[in-house]
């Protein structure tokens, strides 16, 4: 008999993963990069060179540059931050971290206590969402529009809180490329963010992980940057621009928060070769690596709105986004998105249903989030034609694809 651990497991812990049997043939899910536009060669020459300039600083888990991670790659950052987003820091107001979800996982834990609440969009990275429901955090979520995040519901949720003596821990949000909506906070709403956010002393915790992909190169100045009084912590991450499996993200914040996140990161520092090795290939190669990839994307994502288009016609309705790797589609609300999920996996499908990614779960019912970056456009166009034909089974929409009437009962 196999020794059980079962009752050593102490209670609220999530449930147990289930083994992985390998991914979908079609996945639309996860954040996760385009293989063929990985620029391996230069990645493999910036390893080789990190390694034969600065291999034996592997010797020490913080490379001989502190607990602040990479010293050269934080350096990298600091010009790119300043160009990019308009943040003007230095090497010692940044933090490597292993990928942005460490990030979340810090600031939650050096902030929040169980029953704190927080303000973030409706519609949000569910990576984030389940974070908080774990901690047992109150979320209140504020509507989006084509423009993001809407302020009048933002002011009116402080004011309610106020009213409730309720001090919000913190508002995140994710304003340049949102996921899932894709939409892009402008600077007028972005001063107005941050007036409020000052008005009821409560911080912002601004995780932009997408604002390079803007299809036209051109991003808002960050909030971190527009922020007077410094109420703002910055996360950002390579896993968008260069590859999720690095785990390379970052934290830019005044020494009072990142004095707090140090201590709670336990796992002596993140991976050094990763860190050296875009420490040397950012210096050479990001500015001109990140508009070739903007333009593969866009161009998956144009074959993913034709595919759509074509498949299900009006029952698929959409916002063409200003960047990013996925699109957030509403589909006619007889759809149960968590169902289609479901069926759509077992055809060889998968997709992100809404309500994993939303607090509304009513709003976000016949929602899904599909993500175009790693699919082949071959494999986009057959995945979409499939899931059309699924939803259709299940659901009786949409009633024509491919110009092609059909009846329900036909697949
Ligand atoms: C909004 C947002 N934040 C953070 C992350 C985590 O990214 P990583 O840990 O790979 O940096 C993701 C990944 O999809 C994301 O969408």
């Amino acid at each position: 008999m196999a020794f059980d651990f079962t009752p050593l497991v102490p209670p609220g812990l999530p449930p147990p993963a289930a083994r992985w049997t390998g991914a979908a043939r079609y996945n639309f899910t996860f954040g996760n990069n385009d293989p063929a536009g990985l620029a391996v060669d230069d990645l493999r020459a910036a390893a080789a060179a990190a390694l034969s300039r600065q291999g034996r600083r592997l010797a020490d888990c913080r490379l001989l540059t502190g607990p602040q991670g990479y010293k050269p790659l934080r350096e990298f950052l600091v010009k790119k931050l300043k160009r990019d987003a308009g943040i003007e820091c230095n090497a010692d107001d940044i933090m490597m971290v292993s990928g942005s979800l460490q990030a979340l996982d810090l600031v939650n834990a050096a902030l929040l206590v169980p029953g704190d609440t927080i303000i973030c969009e409706r519609d949000c990275y569910e990576g984030t969402l389940n974070r908080y429901t774990r901690r047992g955090i109150n979320v209140v979520g504020i509507p989006l529009d084509q423009g993001g995040m809407r302020m009048d519901a933002l002011e009116a949720a402080l004011a309610e809180l106020k009213a409730k003596g309720v001090r919000p821990k913190f508002i995140y949000t994710i304003p340049t490329v949102q996921n899932p909506t894709a939409t892009i906070l402008d600077e007028s709403r972005r001063k107005k963010l941050l007036a409020l956010a000052e008005a009821h002393s409560v911080p912002i915790f601004e995780d932009d992980c997408y604002s390079d992909l803007v299809w036209s190169g051109e991003r808002p100045v960050a909030l971190y940057a527009m922020s007077k009084s410094k109420n703002v912590i910055h996360i950002g991450s390579f896993s968008k621009t260069i590859a999720p499996a690095l785990r390379v993200g970052f934290v830019v914040a005044p020494w009072a928060v990142l004095s707090r996140l140090l201590p709670l990161k336990t796992d002596a520092g993140s991976g050094g070769l990763e860190q050296m090795m875009l420490a040397e290939y950012c210096e050479a190669h990001f500015a001109e690596h990140v508009p070739r990839l903007r333009k593969r994307f866009q161009a998956k994502l144009d074959t993913m709105v034709a595919a759509l288009n074509e498949q299900f016609g009006t029952a698929a309705e959409f916002d063409y986004p200003p960047g990013g790797i996925f699109l957030w589609v509403k589909l006619p609300d007889e759809v149960d998105a968590m169902k289609l999920r479901e069926a759509a996996l077992a055809a060889g499908v998968h997709v992100n249903p809404g309500p994993e990614w939303s607090i509304d779960k009513a709003y976000s019912r016949s929602r899904i989030r599909l993500c175009f970056a790693s699919p082949t456009h071959d494999e986009i166009r057959e995945g979409i034609a499939l899931l059309a034909e699924v939803c259709r089974r299940e659901f009786g929409v949409p009633e024509r694809s491919a110009n092609v009437a059909r009846r329900s009962s036909v697949v």
